[in-house]
Parts: structure tokens; sequence; C-alpha cells
């Protein structure tokens, strides 16, 4: 039974029948529904907002996995919650009070977890660590899918477990852009519990069998 979970993210899905992939991701092995929220100025593209979440809670059968690439997280935690967010996710190069983002997620019965980009040190976390669910390492740039793994991530996820291990907490490692066949078994290794997939899902020719063989690494 592998330990480890697949979040596909649907931002590579086909919007023109999301209902139908919503639906073929329910039927497969994943474990969370990743939804990539972006408002077009902490990231230069824009996707969707509240009314689209609540359609596809209405289908999904998988938690939502909302990943916040906005500027503004800690206005919105109520409309997230309502919309049907399982676990939220904030940037923290986007909060300026973190510590009263994480508490209020947990507040509104979600669980929260912090992203961070490429150039930002996991270091940074130390003193909110323990309020996490999870840290969602990003290994792409944030804004597209498809984009190229970042080799520098593996060294920045161990230095995360041993911070998680140092301090005996159950804070679960994610990461985000770029995962393939090819080096998931080498971040399982580094210490990731929880991979964000979606090019390889949906550029696959049967995305349930490869989420299948992502599932199946140990
Ligand atoms: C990028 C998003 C990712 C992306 C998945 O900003 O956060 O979730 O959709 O990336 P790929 O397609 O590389 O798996
Ligand atoms: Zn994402």
């Amino acid at each position: 039974m592998s330990k480890h979970q697949i979040a596909p993210s649907i931002l590579t899905a086909d919007f023109l029948h999301l209902k139908s992939e919503v639906e073929m991701l329910n039927s497969s092995e994943a474990d969370l529904l990743h939804l990539d929220i972006m408002d077009g100025v902490f990231v230069p593209n824009l996707t969707f907002g509240f009314p689209v979440i609540r359609q596809i809670k209405s289908v999904a059968s998988l938690p939502l996995d909302v990943h916040l690439m906005i500027v503004n997280a800690a206005y919105y935690l109520e409309e997230y919650r309502d919309a049907g967010a399982d676990w939220l996710t904030v940037h923290y190069e986007a909060c300026t009070h973190l510590h009263r983002t994480i508490h209020r997620i947990k507040e509104l019965g979600m669980k929260p977890a912090v992203s961070l980009n490429p150039h930002t040190d996991v270091a940074l976390l130390e003193n909110v660590l323990p309020d996490l669910n999870m840290v969602l390492v990003m290994t792409v740039n944030p804004g597209f899918g498809g984009q190229k793994f970042i080799e520098n991530s593996y060294k920045k996820i161990r230095k995360l477990k041993k911070m998680i291990e140092d301090a005996g907490s159950e804070t679960l490692i994610q990461v985000d852009g770029g995962v393939t066949e090819n080096n998931i078994g080498k971040l399982i290794e580094a210490g990731v519990d929880v991979f964000v997939v979606g090019n390889t899902i949906f550029s696959a020719k049967d995305p349930l069998k490869m989420i299948s063989n992502l599932k199946k690494y140990s």
C-alpha cells in the first residue's frame, strides 16, 4: 500500500469537459484534487474563482486541495471554505501576517498549508511549522503547468524533512510542478509525501493508468 499521495492538478485538464475530467479523477487512485487559483498579480496567469470551485465541489469525491497563488489570500479565507476547500495553501511570499492566516484557516475547519517559491528558504517556516498540516515546495516557478522541474528542489526538500523530523512534527511535504515517472521515486526518497501532478497526468494517453503508475512507487 503506497504511503505517498497523488493530487492531480486540473490546470492542464480539458476545461471544456471539466465535469467528466473530475469524474475521471473520482474513479482514479488519486487522493486529493489540486485546484490552482491564480490572480494575475502574484503570478502572471489567471485561472478561476468561487463559482467554478463550487461546481467542482458538487461533482468531486476527492478532498479539494486549493493552492492560492494570489496576493490577498487572507481576505477570502471564509469564501474558499464555503466554496468547498478542504486543504488551503497560501504562499509565504504573499502573506504579511502568516501566523494569523494559518490559525484562521484552522478555525474555519480547513487544513492549512504554506507554499514556498523556488527562491524562498525553508528555514523561514521554522516558527509556524508546528501549526501546519503541510508545506508545499514549489518545484517550478508558479503560474503554469508543464514546466521543467527545478533540480535544486531535492536539497530544499531534504532540509525541510530534517526540520520536520527535528521538530517531531507530522507536517507533510508536498511538491508541485514538473513531477514525472522519472523523478517521483527520487522525490519519495528525499521525503515527499504528496505529489501535485498536472501535465504528466493530463497529457498521458491513459490518465487513470498514469495515476496508478505514480501511486505504485514506494
Ligand atoms: C503551477 C501549479 C501546478 C501545476 C502542475 O503554478 O501550481 O500545480 O499546475 O504542474 P505540472 O503540470 O508541471 O505537473
Ligand atoms: Zn499548484
